[in-house]
């Protein structure tokens, strides 16, 4: 579904475009963009990858640590991250991204399968099982309130302000018009808690007003003045739209030569050089298909999705293609201007082998 322009300060001067490529560092753009709904990470490995990849993954904190501060800076309360990496690299940057409120949901994993062995073994990695995987790990932004007791997580928040309103928690039902489901699943305080639906938080937050103690009104408020909405809810949740018969194991190998975006016009551009394979534009481009299934999982039309360290801007092109509106940074100015080419057909649909 086609996305038209929007209002977006880096795209209105740009008629029909919904994406936007920063040409430099992402620390740079980060201010600029707006708030995104998805954040593709697709940095540094320490595998010496690209020009600016440490080559051990020793010092990927202090690498990412900038990036992680300014997406936490500016993540919405319903924000998702997906960081690819190697295995050893996520673990090391994991704690970090944990210490700045993003909740790990999972790990996906890319196996490349076997052909993925040829050509990568050495005196150290014939003395392993060989390695045929990268990882991207899903997280979510931390959900907290702040109390006057302290902070807590959504489904002590839940809780708490049903009690603070002295109401008896079987009373949750008769808010919710059920006969038992609503105090079990939405102030329980066991693995089997359920984020209410905003329909029924609506209800409990309309109840607890109307029948809770008067002297601690507003209850289930974010401003202290006024009672949470149901759109309000709404927002503070990760948008997930079931892909059925997908699991979290991708099986496709590598990106071989043909696959390779290459573009039209600059295919004079600098090559890398990989010894024994085709030469490629960019070594590290990634699937587009897996860059699909995570927008079209994890957005809606028209929402924000930031790709700081674009390469050729596979998830950007990916959300364009999806309607979604792409902010991109890439600091390489011939992966720039390739990348750009490939955000254009992207936007006109011209091509279906982005
Ligand atoms: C692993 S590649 C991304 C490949 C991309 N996912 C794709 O499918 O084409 C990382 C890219 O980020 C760029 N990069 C690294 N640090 C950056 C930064 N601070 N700002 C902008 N680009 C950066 C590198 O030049 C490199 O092209």
């Amino acid at each position: 579904m086609p996305v038209k322009p929007t209002r977006d300060p880096a795209i209105a001067d740009k008629p029909g475009q919904c994406w936007s490529l920063h040409r430099g560092d992402a620390l740079d753009a980060y201010v600029d963009w707006p708030r995104p709904a998805l954040i593709m990470s697709d940095g540094a490995y320490g595998v010496g990858g690209f020009p600016g990849d440490p080559r051990t993954p020793d010092d990927l904190v202090g690498w990412y640590a900038p990036h992680v501060e300014c997406w936490s800076k500016y993540a919405l309360a319903a924000t998702t991250l997906w960081f690819w990496n190697t295995e050893i690299g996520w673990a090391t940057v994991h704690p970090l991204l944990a210490a700045s409120g993003w909740d790990y949901v999972q790990t996906v994993v890319w196996d490349k399968g076997v052909s993925h062995i040829a050509g990568n073994v050495n005196g150290d990695t014939i003395r392993q099982f060989p390695v045929t995987t990268e990882v991207c790990v899903f997280y979510r932004r931390r959900l907290e309130f702040e109390t006057p007791e302290g902070i807590m997580s959504a489904k002590q928040w839940l809780r708490h302000e049903w009690q603070r309103a002295g109401l008896p928690l079987h009373r949750a039902n008769e808010a919710c018009g059920v006969a038992n489901a609503a105090t079990r699943k939405y102030l329980t305080q066991d693995w089997l808690w359920y984020f209410p639906p905003p329909e029924m938080m609506e209800r409990l937050v309309a109840f607890a007003n109307r029948h809770g103690d008067p002297h601690g009104a507003p209850y289930y408020s974010i401003d202290g003045a006024s009672p949470l909405t149901a759109a309000e809810w709404s927002r503070m949740r990760d948008v997930w739209t079931h892909a059925h018969g997908l699991t979290n194991v991708w099986a496709q190998p590598a990106l071989h030569g043909s696959e390779r975006y290459k573009g039209n016009g600059v295919r004079s551009a600098p090559r890398v050089h990989n010894p024994g394979r085709q030469a490629a534009v960019h070594l590290n481009q990634k699937p587009i298909e897996f860059m699909r299934r995570i927008v079209a999982a994890a957005t809606r039309p028209g929402d924000v999705v930031w790709e700081p360290f674009g390469g050729l801007c596979s998830a950007s092109a990916a959300a364009v293609t999806l309607g979604r509106r792409a902010y991109a940074a890439e600091q390489v100015e011939h992966f720039a201007d390739i990348a750009e080419q490939r955000l254009a057909e992207a936007t006109t649909g011209e091509h279906d082998d982005l």
